[in-house]
């Protein structure tokens, strides 16, 4: 196993004189705090013996049917009953679970390149081999991947999965359309193996219509969906979910049996009442407020503050953006220079299993102040000027 970068880089960035765009943290000024209140209190009042108790490995059954009823009401097709949802404690955990199931050690996951730093490291502990496919403006190029596959084949080797975050994808902020997504489930069709469809980040739209999973396309059950309870209310609950055919959820359950015994049914609970209260779709309408005017702000000041030669995107939601930098700059080597100045980025190579990603980084918006945005991107762009100005001498 190696040393997770972003909980290195975390660290580093407790000083409060950083600025620090390096974690994926939600702002705490999001945390419905006085409406928490409430909620736990009613929690206590009403399922306050249960709530307290150890509970079901496959989670609340309330919180389930609420999960259930929402993923419905969003197409997800498959096997859509409470018998294929179970609550985990963060969606981590899924992902481990998830490695733990399938990948024996050689096996062959696919990734994007670049790919969520902690499913590159739960499926690595397991000894995987991960086979990286390049990523466009539409997220995972899967002409590409189903080139590869064919090639892994021919050599004999074993394809176990295909992990995507199509949308809102961290690092690179990008969505899959409909037709590539359609198009994903066709190869895995073909070739007979798994998607994982991790999607902590599809609620927060800022420009865009819902939409639709992968697991909305999924006719042959053959999607494992999993979302999270991290940013649309507090990672501190450690709360998320997983959906997944009977198989594989006998699987995953027998997994977690081991894992945790169930997750935290207090956390789960107060899930279940700020949903059934209706607070949830209104919250995350607040954040989307909240964080829509932190992407323009950061994206406005890359353009104003940083030297011409870089590629940045605009996600259309989510919390980040991904920006490369011409090829000579290392932003690896450039981190303790940025640190010097106190601001804090994660750098590319740590989200490419290929190695590349040399030149790029990737700047969370959700956690700083609209102030903090502003300086921390100024102060960054006199980094890569200065670096410019060495490289080109
Ligand atoms: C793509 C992706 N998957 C999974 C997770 C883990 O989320 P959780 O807090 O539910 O464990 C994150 C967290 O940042 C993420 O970005």
């Amino acid at each position: 196993m190696r040393k997770s970068e972003i909980r290195e880089l975390l660290k580093v960035t407790q000083d409060p004189e950083i600025i620090s765009f390096a974690g994926g943290l939600p702002n705490p000024l999001s945390f419905p705090i006085d409406d928490l209140k409430g909620i736990v209190q009613t929690v206590l009042n009403n399922h306050g013996k249960v709530a307290l108790q150890y509970g079901a490995t496959h989670g609340v059954n309330e919180l389930r049917e609420a999960i259930l009823e929402r993923s419905v009401k969003e197409g997800m097709k498959g096997g859509m009953s409470m018998e294929n949802i179970m609550i985990t404690s963060g969606s981590q955990q899924a992902l481990d679970a998830v490695g733990k199931i399938f990948l024996n050690p050689g096996d062959i996951a696919m990734v994007g390149l670049p790919s969520y730093l902690g499913g590159i490291n739960a499926f690595r502990s397991y000894e995987a081999n991960l086979i990286g496919i390049p990523l466009d403006k539409e997220g995972m190029r899967v002409d590409l991947l189903e080139e590869k596959i064919k090639e892994l084949i021919k050599q004999d080797m074993t394809v176990k999965f295909i992990y995507t975050v199509p949308t809102f994808q961290n690092p690179a902020g990008t969505v899959m359309p409909g037709s590539r997504r359609k198009k994903l489930v066709d190869i895995a069709h073909e070739y007979n193996l798994v998607i994982v469809e991790d999607d902590p980040y599809g609620k927060l739209r800022y420009d865009i219509p819902p939409v639709k999973p992968i697991k909305a396309f999924d006719d042959e059950d053959r999607v494992i969906y999993m979302s999270t309870f991290s940013k649309i209310l507090a990672p501190g609950f450690r709360l998320a979910w997983i959906i997944a055919n009977e198989d594989i959820m006998r699987k995953l359950a027998l997994c977690k049996q081991a894992q945790d015994l169930c997750t935290a049914p207090f956390s789960q609970y107060i899930a279940y009442e700020f949903i059934k209260s209706g607070l949830l779709d209104l919250h995350i309408m607040r954040i989307c407020e909240m964080y829509k005017p932190k992407r323009d702000i950061m994206i406005n000041a890359i353009k104003n503050y940083f030297p011409a030669g870089y590629s940045c995107n605009k996600p259309k939601g989510g919390m980040f953006a991904w920006v490369t930098l011409p090829e000579q700059i290392d932003t690896e080597a450039m981190f303790l220079d940025a640190f010097k100045e106190k601001v804090a980025y994660v750098h590319g190579k740590a989200f490419c299993v290929d190695g590349g990603g040399g030149s790029s980084m990737r700047l969370n918006f959700s956690y700083s102040t609209n102030e903090q945005l502003e300086i921390g991107v100024k102060r960054l762009g006199a980094v890569i000027e200065r670096k410019m100005k060495v490289l080109c001498r």
